[in-house]
């Protein structure tokens, strides 16, 4: 995959973020992935790529565009596969809260895994744990092995975890064992990156999130470095049935691993919709200008790139949907 490629899709994720941004704080979730769909769909269509979508808005008969499947770019070009989402955390932007991000991953064809809409269990730690961890064993066992391998007392280890009532006992666990832990509302791309990044503050992702937000989340760990686990969990047997037609394995004990879900030469980017642990969001100014932040890194040369970007929605109006 070519690196010029890095540049046209910030581009992308920059008006997703933007079109997104001008919801943030207005309660209405649906409208600001409306617009984040929108925008994201409209400037795909600049970058001069044969790509399909393998992760996106859902299937073909529920989601208008960025469904499975749908042929996007300008259809000349590299053949790519990409997995989509152009507003990680609709509740937190439409609370006003941190860490909304338009993310996507971008692979070589065949090398991003159709992940079924269901849920994952997912562990994520950054390099210095990688190789010590099993997401088969105990939060206790991994949490000490953790630390161990960090060189810090248990008690210092801040885990993050999606608040849900699914992860009652293992928030017990974790405070049992003397972790200290950072719930968070929505939101486990941003969450498991900060696992992988140095200075975050935040040393592994636990817990049951999102299947195809995991397979985005590996793109990145391949990139950073770390590690990444998860095991699907199915809600009920058509999910089951779809993962089996999907061709992903249905056995909720095998363990995906960062390569098993995004191989080869992969990308990641994403923009910041409101401000969080690894990007700011978009910040309007006057006169109809908006600065956005964005990351984009590669597998290949683990290169991680910060772009800040002033843009004059006068000129771009219709790209971000105003
Ligand atoms: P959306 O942006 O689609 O609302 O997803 C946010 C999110 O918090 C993901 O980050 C996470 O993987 C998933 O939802 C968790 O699902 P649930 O809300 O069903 O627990």
């Amino acid at each position: 995959m070519h690196r010029s490629y890095s540049l046209e899709f910030v581009r992308v994720t920059e008006a997703a973020a933007i079109a997104a941004a001008k919801w943030t704080g207005k309660g209405d979730r649906h409208a600001a992935d409306g617009a984040a769909v929108d925008a994201m769909r409209k400037v795909l269509d600049n970058v001069e790529t044969n790509a399909t979508v393998v992760i996106g808005e859902g299937e073909r008969d529920e989601a208008p565009m960025l469904y499975i499947g749908e042929k996007v770019g300008s259809g000349t070009g590299h053949e790519l596969e990409i997995a989509v989402d152009p507003l990680e955390g609709t509740n937190i932007c439409a609370d006003g809260g941190p860490n909304a991000i338009a993310v996507m991953a971008i692979g070589e064809k065949g090398n991003i895994l159709h992940a079924p809409d269901t849920y994952m269990n997912k562990l994520v730690v950054g390099p210095e744990a990688a190789g010590v961890v099993d997401i088969t064993k105990s939060a206790h066992e991994n949490a000490v092995a953790i630390a161990k391998a960090k060189n810090m007392p248990i008690d210092e280890l801040t885990a993050i975890v999606l608040d849900r009532p699914r992860h009652k006992e293992l928030i017990e666990e974790l405070r049992n064992t003397g972790v200290r832990i950072r719930l968070i509302s929505d939101g486990d791309v941003a969450a498991g990156v900060a696992a992988v990044t140095p200075g975050t503050g935040i040393d592994v992702l636990f817990g049951i999130g999102a299947a195809p937000e995991g397979v985005i989340t590996a793109a990145a760990v391949r990139c950073l470095g770390g590690e990444f686990q998860g095991q699907l969990r199915f809600r009920n047997d058509d999910e089951r049935r779809r993962a089996a037609e999907m061709g992903t394995s249905t056995d909720e004990d095998k363990v995906f691993r960062a390569h098993d879900l995004a191989s080869g030469d992969v990308m990641f980017v994403a923009t910041g919709v409101t401000t969080g642990s690894f990007l700011k969001g978009v910040h309007f100014l006057q006169n109809n200008i908006a600065e956005t932040q964005s990351v984009v890194m590669r597998s290949k040369t683990g290169t991680v790139r910060y772009i800040t970007g002033r843009h004059d929605l006068n000129k771009k109006a219709s790209f971000v949907g105003l």
